[in-house]
């Protein structure tokens, strides 16, 4: 179905190892061989691995990284209802149509997301006084209408997003006070209607573990399939807290199993408070190896998806102030150790633990209304270096304008600053540090800086 040996996956394992090796160099530890990408280490397991996207970031090397390591695609945002008719009767099937392309192009599912929600839905929706005959009317057009456009090419759909409170109780949405809980019943049966291949799911977040939230969802799909309504799977978001796994989440995913459905972890990240650090960095591994090895342990566990694969495409930051770093490559598409975490934890290659780090810290300094001073140190525990390049990405337009003990240049949003003939050297234990000055404006976001 698709080729193993596309142009782009060809550039990905290239991009892989080299980051594989200037880590290795950096910390010290044995050289080692590029790990299969993701999607084939999937395969054998007989796991689909995914990743939510953007559809206009497709390009480059993020669309390299997609097509080369991940076997389906989830679109972000782009077919949520208020994605799709802005205004009633108005259609924009734009970025849905390309996401959809670019997956068939690379052999890759999609899981649309989603059909009935609370949130991103359009205002005249919301906005509207429906009586029910007419909301529920409204509800089945527009899933006859997004099923009936991608029947067939869509692997599974999240019908039903976010139904449940914490307490396990019914979400007060526009759905539920306005249908009762028998919307979720005729979702899934005018989806089953429009696209009878699609594996339908209802997907939520906080129902990873046994808790009372996910204890409600259980008691709903046994309730489901006992009255004949089609249901084919439970989505298990896993938006994550460092350190903070469900020990009962493989449980979890087998009793869903265990009624006769399919599970997915469909959006999994796990966020830390900034700045990243190699300690958070592992124990970030940890977490991203303990989610996919429960994955593994159930076969009807069927698919692992990220909700974005690199930090400078996550929804963390902006809703979560001060914390982030939330995927498994940083924002230069470097792999991180939450990478080689999911990848062992499909029978990939272990990558020897550290022996020791050099580390790079960027702080801002003074900041005024268009300018502010920022400096990266650079330090090293267990290792040594005898030059180094320091390098980020700027999310907010900020500009370098001169820099003093390194020689830094900027291409776009990317700045590359390389050592200055007198301080390449940082010895085991030792540090040293290069200032700049630089332009804002709107936000001054503090980017993650990679050594290499
Ligand atoms: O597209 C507009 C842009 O035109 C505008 O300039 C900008 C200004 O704020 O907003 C842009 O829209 C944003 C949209 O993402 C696209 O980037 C919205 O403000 C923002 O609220 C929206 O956030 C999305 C969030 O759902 C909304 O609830 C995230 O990208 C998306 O990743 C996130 O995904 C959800 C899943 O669907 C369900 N589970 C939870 C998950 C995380 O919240």
């Amino acid at each position: 179905m698709r080729s193993s040996s596309s142009p782009a996956r060809t550039r990905l394992a290239a991009l892989v190892a080299g980051a594989a090796t200037v880590g290795a160099l950096l910390s010290g530890a044995a050289a080692h061989a590029a790990d299969s990408p993701l999607r084939d280490l999937g395969a054998a397991k007989g796991k689909i691995v995914g990743t939510a996207v953007t559809g206009s970031k497709l390009t480059g090397t993020y669309g390299d990284v997609a097509a080369a390591q991940f076997s389906s695609l989830t679109p972000g945002n782009a077919m949520k209802w208020g994605s799709v008719e802005p205004s009633q009767g108005v259609f924009d099937w734009t970025e849905a149509d390309q996401i959809v392309a670019f997956a068939q192009a690379h052999g890759q599912q999609v899981r649309g997301h989603t059909l009935v929600w609370h949130n991103q839905n359009p205002n005249w929706l919301t906005g509207g006084s429906w009586t029910p005959d007419r909301l529920s009317t409204l509800l089945r057009n527009h899933i006859d209408t997004e099923v009936g456009r991608y029947k067939g090419r869509i692997a599974a759909w999240d019908v039903v997003n976010e139904a449940f409170n914490e307490d396990g109780t019914y979400r007060p949405t526009l759905w539920y006070q306005g249908l009762g809980a028998d919307y979720i019943a005729n979702a899934l049966t005018w989806a089953r209607a429009a696209d009878p291949a699609a594996k339908l799911y209802i997907n939520d977040y906080n129902v990873e573990g046994v808790n009372a939230k996910s204890t409600a969802l259980y008691d709903l799909v046994r309730s489901l399939k006992a009255r004949g309504v089609p249901i084919d799977g439970v989505g298990l978001q896993a938006h994550l807290v460092l350190g903070q796994v469900p020990s009962t989440l493989q449980q979890n995913i087998q009793r869903f199993a265990d009624l006769g459905v399919d599970v997915a972890i469909t959006e999994l990240d796990v966020r830390m408070t900034l700045p990243p650090d190699s300690a958070k960095l592992a124990r970030q591994k940890a977490d991203y190896q303990a989610v996919t090895a429960a994955c593994v342990a159930v076969t009807r566990c069927v698919n692992l998806t990220v909700w974005g694969f690199t930090d400078s495409d996550s929804w963390v930051e902006s809703t979560f102030p001060g914390e982030g770093a939330a995927t498994p490559y940083d924002a230069n598409y470097a792999p991180k150790p939450a990478y080689h975490g999911i990848a062992e934890a499909l029978g990939g290659a272990t990558t020897p633990p550290p022996t020791g780090a050099c580390t790079a810290a960027y702080a801002v300094g003074s900041q005024w209304n268009t300018g502010f001073t920022g400096n990266v140190t650079i330090s090293c525990s267990g290792a040594a270096l005898s030059s180094w390049k320091a390098t980020w990405t700027y999310g907010a337009g900020q500009r370098i304008t001169q820099a003093w003990n390194a020689d830094c240049t900027q291409s776009g949003a990317t700045v590359t600053c390389v050592n200055a003939p007198y301080n390449g050297s940082v010895p085991d234990g030792g540090s040293v540090s290069f200032g700049f000055n630089a332009s804002w404006s709107g936000s001054n976001p503090a980017p993650t800086v990679t050594l290499g």
